[in-house]
Formats: structure tokens, C-alpha cells, sequence
């Protein structure tokens, strides 16, 4: 792997967006406060062995209490751009019909707190916490899940589109649809084809139709959505490790991607998966309804993976070798860190043509920090995004109109199925007092970006 010494966030141009992510569920805390109703991740997390140290999203970062203070650390550290999300159930408790005011004016405040700091809020719609009471009549797999997400779109559109231009319709469609549909391991713990199928066909719908609601709705939006993606490599030069990596790459890079450029689902021979999502396709005829034309595509991508045929993995015949068996750079989540991976996957979304403009909407790495004498060294995450970063200016040097960063995330917070364990913040939080202290990639990220 290549290793980038100096960067210059210059050399990206005066209008490059560069900016901090977080997400609802992972930071707001106040789970039953003014109002807000249950979202799948509040019920989920009470399901022993789901989340690790049995950790719940109730409290998080308190970022409904100390939206001030965290906003102010958003500037500090030179960001002109911050990306939230809004909780549905906070908006809307039962997920449809009523309206819940102090969610609506929470979020008011906040943005209002952002334009008064000069910061350009990007709002996701949907970042992963389903309100509850729509999962129990079925959530992603229900066919009411477009009549529900227009509802929860105008809403939003209709209370923040005055002040809020930016909009990101969906975040990762492949990661909440497997891991909370198929593999039962995030939030609402389904399995099944019976699951995954409906609920894939559905976020690929919303995506594009929200995309049509904020256009109407919006005057002057400027619209994207986010997908993730992972580099898939083969572990040997077999057929059938070449095949499998061939079956992995289509559902962790293509499945929503394609779509939405008005390709249909992707087609490959020997991946009968594939039929099956197609003719659920079929069935509904919507490929025409599946295509949206973003101003903008979120690109988000943390690891390359490796993978190798393994006949007893239903339907994908794939299986991980983890980064640390094959003995690369990973961070402490076992993500194999490779810049080089990042580089060839922006230029591919940029090869599909169709994108207009490609937002890296997440990036960023998890290791173990600890405060230290009121310092957190975390020399590891530095070199994590001077590497990535350099990959970016590479593609971008090379006429890819990359128009935005955003660094996942701004404090350290309630990390899925990790729990508490899993720190990604430039911010180190004390869970235990809410202390925050800025971390040396907080600091190098300062002094990057006043070069600006
Ligand atoms: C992508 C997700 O959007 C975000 O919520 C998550 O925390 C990061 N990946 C890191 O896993």
C-alpha cells in the first residue's frame, strides 16, 4: 500500500465540502423524550446477545442535549459541513399519522444552530431507526413501506425545506437490509429470503422515490443518496474463489447502485439469488420507478474484503477471510485498511457515466483510544484518513468530479451491534460523564482544513 506523506487539503479546490457525519440513533440518546416514540434499535438492543456489552442506544452521546456544544466542536475543528439524520419516531412517534411538535422543533433548532454557525447541514432522511410501531406491521418487508416513507419524506421536507438544501435519501440500502433482514444481526433481527427479498425491493423504491418527493417538494435541493462499498477481492486464482468474489461484489456494490442509474437489478449468470430478486422485480414492475437521477451519490467506504468459496454459506457460497488471518493492516474491528481499494472504488461508481457528482458521505476508522494524561494518540486513525484522503485526490486528479468529504463521525457513539466498543469519534466521549476530548485526528483534521 502506498503511504502519503503530505496533504493539502488546497489541492481540493475552494468549494470542496468538507465535513463530519453522525446518525440519530447513534448520538441523539433521549429515547423517550418529548415525545419521540420507539425506533427498532431501542427494542432491539433489549434482545439478549444482539449488541455487545448488552449496550443500549437510550442515552448515546446526550447529542439531543449537547447538539450546542458538539456543533461548536464541529467548527473547531474547520468542518463546513455537518451531516445528521432525523429520527422518525422522534418526528413521527407512530411512524404515520401525528405529528410530534417538540421533534419537529428540535430539529428546527438545530438546524437553525448550524446556519448560525456557518455550517451546512446535510439531513439524511433514513439512517437505519425504523419507528417501531411500523415494524410491527412489517417494516422494510410491508408493501405499505413507500406510503409510509412518503408520509415520513413530506413531513421533513415540508418542516426543514426552507433551510435545509441538502438532503440524502437513504444511508447504505445493502447494510440495514442484510444485516437487519437476512442475517438477523442489526435491527429488527429478521433472517430469511422470505425477509431480505421485500425488504431490498422496498428500500430500493423509497430511495428513488424520495429522491422524486424532495425534488418537488424542495425548491433548489440538491438531492443524493448513499450506498456503501467494499472492494471484493478472491483469496486464490480458482474458478471457484473468482466466482464467489464475482456473487459478493454484486450484493455488496452493484444491488443498489444499478438501479438507480435505470440499469435494473445487476444480471450474472450462475447467481440464481439473483432470478429470485429479479423476479420480485418482475412481479411489481417497477425497474422504471427504481431510477432517480441524483445530483449527487454518497459513496461510503471503511475496508476492501477477501473472500473464498464456501459451499455451506446459503445462496452467496462465500465466506470472509478476515484481514487479520491473512496478516494486512486492519483497524480494531478487523477492516482491512486499503486506500488503494477506496481509489478503484470511486473510479468504478464514476465508470458506471450517470453520476453527476460523487460525495465520499462516509469514511473513517475504529481503533481502541484511550484518554492518556487528557490525551487520546490515536496515530493510527491519522494515518487511516492521510491514506484514504490521498486516494481521493488521486481520483479526483484524474477528472473525477468528487465534490465533497464527510469523516465518519464526529464523537465516538453507539456503533450498532458494537455497542460502545467500537470507537470511530475525531472526539473521544467518556460514556460514563459525557466527557469529550478531542483526539489528535481532531487536531490534525484542524490544522488540514485551515489551509482551506
Ligand atoms: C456506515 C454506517 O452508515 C454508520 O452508521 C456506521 O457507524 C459506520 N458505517 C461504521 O460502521
Amino acid at each position: 500500500m502506498q503511504q502519503y506523506q503530505h496533504i493539502s487539503a488546497k489541492a481540493f479546490g475552494p468549494d470542496f465540502q468538507w465535513g463530519v457525519a453522525m446518525a440519530a440513533a447513534q448520538n441523539e440518546g433521549a429515547y423517550n423524550i418529548d415525545g419521540r416514540g420507539l425506533s427498532i434499535w431501542d427494542v432491539f438492543s433489549r434482545r439478549q446477545g444482539k449488541i455487545k456489552g448488552a449496550a443500549k442506544p437510550y442515552e448515546a452521546c446526550d447529542f439531543y442535549h449537547r447538539y450546542k456544544d458538539d456543533l461548536v466542536l464541529v467548527k473547531a475543528l474547520g468542518f463546513r459541513v455537518f451531516r445528521f439524520s432525523i429520527s422518525w419516531s422522534r418526528v413521527l412517534p407512530e411512524g404515520m399519522g401525528r405529528v410530534n411538535k417538540e421533534g419537529i422543533a428540535f430539529y428546527n433548532k438545530l438546524i437553525d444552530e448550524c446556519l448560525a454557525l456557518d455550517l451546512v447541514p446535510y439531513v439524511t432522511l433514513y439512517h437505519w431507526d425504523l419507528p417501531q410501531e411500523l415494524e410491527k406491521n412489517g417494516g422494510w418487508t410491508s408493501h405499505q413501506m413507500l406510503k409510509w416513507f412518503t408520509r415520513f419524506v413530506n413531513v421533513c421536507t415540508e418542516a426543514f425545506g426552507d433551510r435545509v438544501k441538502n438532503w440524502i435519501v437513504m444511508n447504505e440500502p445493502m447494510g440495514f437490509t442484510s444485516l437487519g433482514y437476512m442475517m438477523g444481526k442489526h435491527a429488527p433481527g429478521k433472517t430469511g429470503l422470505s425477509n431480505f427479498l421485500p425488504a431490498i425491493h422496498n428500500a430500493a423504491l423509497c430511495t428513488a422515490e424520495g429522491g422524486r418527493l424532495v425534488r418537488t417538494a424542495v425548491r433548489g435541493a440538491n438531492i443524493g443518496t448513499t450506498f456503501s462499498c467494499s472492494e471484493v477481492m478472491a483469496h486464490t486464482g480458482r474458478d471457484e474463489d473468482l466466482m464467489a468474489a464475482k456473487r459478493a461484489d454484486v450484493l455488496l456494490n452493484r444491488l443498489f447502485i444499478e438501479p438507480v442509474l435505470g440499469r435494473g437489478y445487476p444480471h450474472e449468470d450462475h447467481f440464481p439469488l439473483l432470478d429470485k430478486i429479479h423476479l420480485h422485480n418482475k412481479a411489481w414492475k417497477y425497474t422504471e420507478r427504481m431510477a432517480f437521477n441524483f445530483d449527487f451519490i454518497g459513496i461510503q467506504n471503511y475496508f476492501a474484503t477477501t473472500v473464498k468459496y464456501n459451499a455451506l454459506i446459503p445462496y452467496i457460497h462465500a465466506m470472509e477471510v478476515k484481514a487479520a488471518t491473512r496478516k494486512v493492516p486492519h483497524t480494531d474491528m478487523g477492516w482491512e485498511i486499503n486506500s488503494d481499494s477506496f481509489y478503484r472504488m470511486i473510479k468504478r461508481f464514476w465508470l458506471y457515466g450517470g453520476v453527476k457528482e460523487i460525495i465520499v458521505s462516509e469514511n473513517g476508522a475504529s481503533f481502541k483510544d484511550q484518554v492518556v494524561n487528557g490525551v487520546v494518540n490515536d496515530e493510527k486513525r491519522i494515518a487511516y484518513f492521510k491514506d484514504y484522503i490521498s486516494a481521493m485526490l488521486r481520483a479526483k486528479k484524474e477528472g473525477i468530479n468528487i465534490g465533497g468529504y464527510f469523516a465518519w463521525t464526529l464523537t465516538d457513539n453507539f456503533e450498532w451491534s458494537e455497542g460502545y466498543a467500537a470507537r470511530f469519534g475525531l472526539v473521544h466521549v467518556d460514556f460514563k460523564t459525557q466527557l469529550r476530548t478531542i483526539k489528535q485526528s481532531g487536531y490534525w483534521f484542524r490544522d488540514l482544513l485551515r489551509s482551506v
